[in-house]
């Protein structure tokens, strides 16, 4: 078995698909669309439906990949996500991808509100740091993967610069360095446990967001621009945010391997940023200039997402702080 256990229901529609994957039929009529395209229901669905395009889940046959009912559902979530996305970030006609990028490099002065690595490495603790890995282990366990559908969309620089890349991203021929690898590695390190799949349910909507947005434009090659615009956006903002987490795990004193991720992408995504700006955004825009906007939306949506499931993880952390303070308010 190498695919993960199907997750528990979040509402109507992801109770009826996963009945449907344990091989009940399909319910007639279907169940209607949840109307929050970021909501639990919908996004469930959604990356369950992903899933079998991954390593899929355990009992699940692997043709149910290709089962025509259930890339019907697919595309209706799809549509829905997608068209929350295009109004909730506008590209406005004149928006460049270069100008898009350097937005996100613009580094804040001071105390920094509603940033991650910012939280964690100036005020997390070991746990805040298990619960960050444990949500962000739905992607890095299949790290680079959705990128490398785009690879056949590519030509020329764009594509020869790509493999580059993910030739780093899948550990330069060695099954030990694949960063999937690194990443287990930091799991194991902080005692969680790294088999595929396993925090699904204790991701929030808004983790799932964040890779079922790589598994949409991955999939679809009408989107490549987009997803050339979230790998650039992954490039450019990781080797900062890296050392902050690192750091953040030296304070706490976490192992060698936990650091290690983060280490290794300060110094792998410094140069992976170069080449996929100059060589893969560059090399398709030299080639398809109509993308730019896609490019841009690409990047922005990456940084909407991001910015969505920082608000969720610090509000919570925040609550819990609040109400540890009430406790030792209230037991002193
Ligand atoms: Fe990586
Ligand atoms: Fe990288």
């Amino acid at each position: 078995m190498t695919g993960a256990p199907l997750p528990a229901p979040r509402g109507p529609l992801s109770a009826a698909l996963l009945d449907t994957l344990r091989g009940s039929p399909v319910p007639d009529p279907p169940p209607p669309l949840p109307a929050d395209p970021y909501g639990d229901d919908l996004q469930l669905s959604l990356y369950v439906l992903y899933e079998l395009h991954y390593l899929g889940f355990d009992g699940v046959p692997d043709d149910r990949e290709w089962d025509p009912r259930l890339l019907a559902l697919r595309a209706e979530l799809e549509a829905r996500f997608l068209h929350a996305l295009r109004t909730d970030v506008p590209v406005e006609l004149t928006a460049t991808a270069t100008q898009a990028l350097d937005e996100l490099q613009l580094e804040p002065v001071g105390e920094v509100d509603g940033s991650l690595s910012h939280f964690l490495r100036d005020h997390g603790t070991l746990d805040h740091f298990r619960q960050y890995a444990a949500v962000r282990s739905l992607y890095h366990l299949k790290e680079a993967d959705p990128h490398a559908w785009v690879i056949p969309r590519l030509r020329g620089r764009a594509k020869a610069a790509m493999v580059a890349v993910e030739f780093d991203e899948f550990g330069g021929g060695r099954a030990d360095e694949i960063h999937a690898q690194l990443f287990a590695d930091l799991m194991a390190d902080l005692g969680l446990d790294t088999s595929y799949g396993h925090y699904l349910d204790a991701a929030p909507a808004e983790a799932l967001a964040t890779v079922n947005q790589m598994s949409l434009f991955g999939l679809h090659r009408a989107l490549r621009g987009a997803l050339v615009g979230h790998f650039a956006t992954v490039e450019v903002t990781s080797s900062p945010a890296s050392r902050r987490l690192a750091e953040a795990l030296r304070r706490m004193g976490a192992g060698p391997a936990a650091v290690r991720f983060y280490t290794e992408h300060v110094e792998a995504d410094a140069v992976h940023e170069q080449v996929v700006r100059h060589e893969v955004v560059a090399g398709l825009l030299a080639d398809e200039p109509h993308l730019e906007p896609d490019v841009v939306f690409g990047i922005r949506t990456t940084d909407h997402l991001e910015t969505r499931l920082a608000a969720h993880l610090l509000n919570t952390w925040q609550n819990d702080h609040a109400e540890q303070e009430k406790d030792r308010v209230t037991t002193t």
